[in-house]
């Protein structure tokens, strides 16, 4: 009796300190972990292609001295790799007679830059480790070595993506990237759709820390802000001028503005200063100082580059997580631009 009792106080005890312990964890764990089919892993071409991470840090290092741009560029691409169908390297396929895929689709078309540095990256990889590591993956370790290169943080890789046999539609693009000219709840629920969170889509965001846009991603900023024939009255009077200088209302809505005006290729926290002084280019970033969901974030990483580099490295990860194709899912490419059967 005595010990019946002893023994079920102790189990008591026991699925108490559990319950507690997972009701501490629950919201420690990310979200995106609904997405993921089976998990990636750090180590996965740790016998397979040991040297993948080295070869691509070559590659990237010589890319981002010849052109500190280049950084920024290969960033993107895994972004827009991700957010489409997952990180499948569906983005690197050409179109066909067939398919109008991702690559000419209207966020990407004339914009995505850094493919044959990706196929520089492949040949390398190619030839240490033959039809051994995806494309999917060779853009998620060219994102972190771009960071990493330009004076961002680290972050311990997840691999094991396979890529993906087809291409999505221009369709599937437009609706799964976020737009320059959307307001943040909007912004945030593009973000969300993906298993991102506020606290993601806030240092996410600091990717613009680097690289640049074309006038046209926030040209109606300049000169005729949502209908009202005016500016957008938030920005800062001198950058606006400035803005106007370079894009004249009916000039060439290809010409380059940075999108951290101040340090446009370093990897800190002058993106989000920017913001605070209204000195943010595309309406996407300017409304993270005023959206209550998004202002005391941005204000953090503002404030504190430790905070900024440490929910940096994390929500990459959580990116990176996007749905994949693992296990005998999808293929691993010879060459990113075509399936292998083509
Ligand atoms: C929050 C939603 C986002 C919107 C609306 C957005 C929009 C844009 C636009 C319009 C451009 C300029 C494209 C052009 O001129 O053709 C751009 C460039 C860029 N974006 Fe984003 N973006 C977002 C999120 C991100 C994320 C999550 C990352 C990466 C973590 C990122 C990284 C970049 C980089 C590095 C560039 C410069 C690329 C270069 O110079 O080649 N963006 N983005
Ligand atoms: C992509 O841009 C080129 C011109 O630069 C244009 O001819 C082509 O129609 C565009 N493709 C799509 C699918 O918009
Ligand atoms: C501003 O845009 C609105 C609607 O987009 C348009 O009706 C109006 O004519 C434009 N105004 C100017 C001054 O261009
Ligand atoms: C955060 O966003 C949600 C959804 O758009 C909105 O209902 C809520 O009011 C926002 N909270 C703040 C503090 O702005
Ligand atoms: C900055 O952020 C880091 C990381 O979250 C934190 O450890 C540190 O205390 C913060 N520094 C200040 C001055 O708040």
């Amino acid at each position: 009796m005595g010990t019946a009792f002893t023994c079920s106080t102790h189990l008591y005890a026991h699925q108490f300190l559990q319950l507690l312990m997972l009701l501490l964890l629950l919201p420690l764990r990310n979200v995106s972990d609904m997405h993921v089919k089976a998990q990636l892993s750090s180590s996965f071409y740790e016998t397979s292609c040991p040297t993948v991470a080295t070869v691509v840090e070559d590659v990237v290092r010589q890319a981002v001295e010849a052109e500190a741009r280049m950084a920024a560029s290969l960033l993107r691409l895994h972004f827009h790799d991700c957010f489409v169908h997952g990180c499948d390297g569906s983005v690197l396929l050409d179109d066909t007679a067939t398919v109008i895929g991702e690559k000419t689709a209207p966020p990407n078309n004339n914009s995505i830059r850094g493919l044959e540095v990706v196929d520089e990256i492949k040949s390398a990889v190619e030839a240490v480790c033959y039809g051994t590591v995806s494309c999917a993956d060779i853009l998620a370790l060219a994102a972190k070595a771009s960071v990493v290169q330009v004076g961002g943080p680290s972050w311990m890789v997840l691999l094991g993506r396979r890529d993906a046999t087809s291409p999505a539609t221009i369709a599937e693009v437009s609706a799964a990237l976020p737009s320059p000219f959307s307001d943040m709840p909007t912004i945030i629920s593009s973000f969300a759709a993906l298993g991102l969170n506020v606290e993601d889509t806030v240092a996410l965001s600091g990717g613009h820390t680097i690289g640049q846009a074309r006038c046209v991603t926030f040209k109606p900023r300049l000169y005729n802000f949502s209908g009202t024939g005016a500016p957008d009255p938030t920005i800062d009077p001198d950058f606006l001028a400035s803005l106007q200088g370079t894009c004249p209302e009916d000039g060439d809505a290809n010409t380059l503005q940075s999108l951290d005006v101040t340090t446009p290729d370093t990897f800190d926290i002058g993106y989000y200063n920017n913001l605070q002084i209204n000195k943010g280019l595309l309406l996407s970033d300017q409304e993270l100082i005023s959206d209550g969901n998004t202002t005391s974030l941005a204000a953090l990483y503002a404030s504190n580059e430790s905070a900024f580099f440490l929910a940096f490295a994390q929500s990459m990860v959580n990116m990176g997580n996007i749905s994949p194709l693992t296990g005998s899912d999808g293929e691993i490419r010879l060459n990113c631009h075509v399936i292998n059967s083509a």
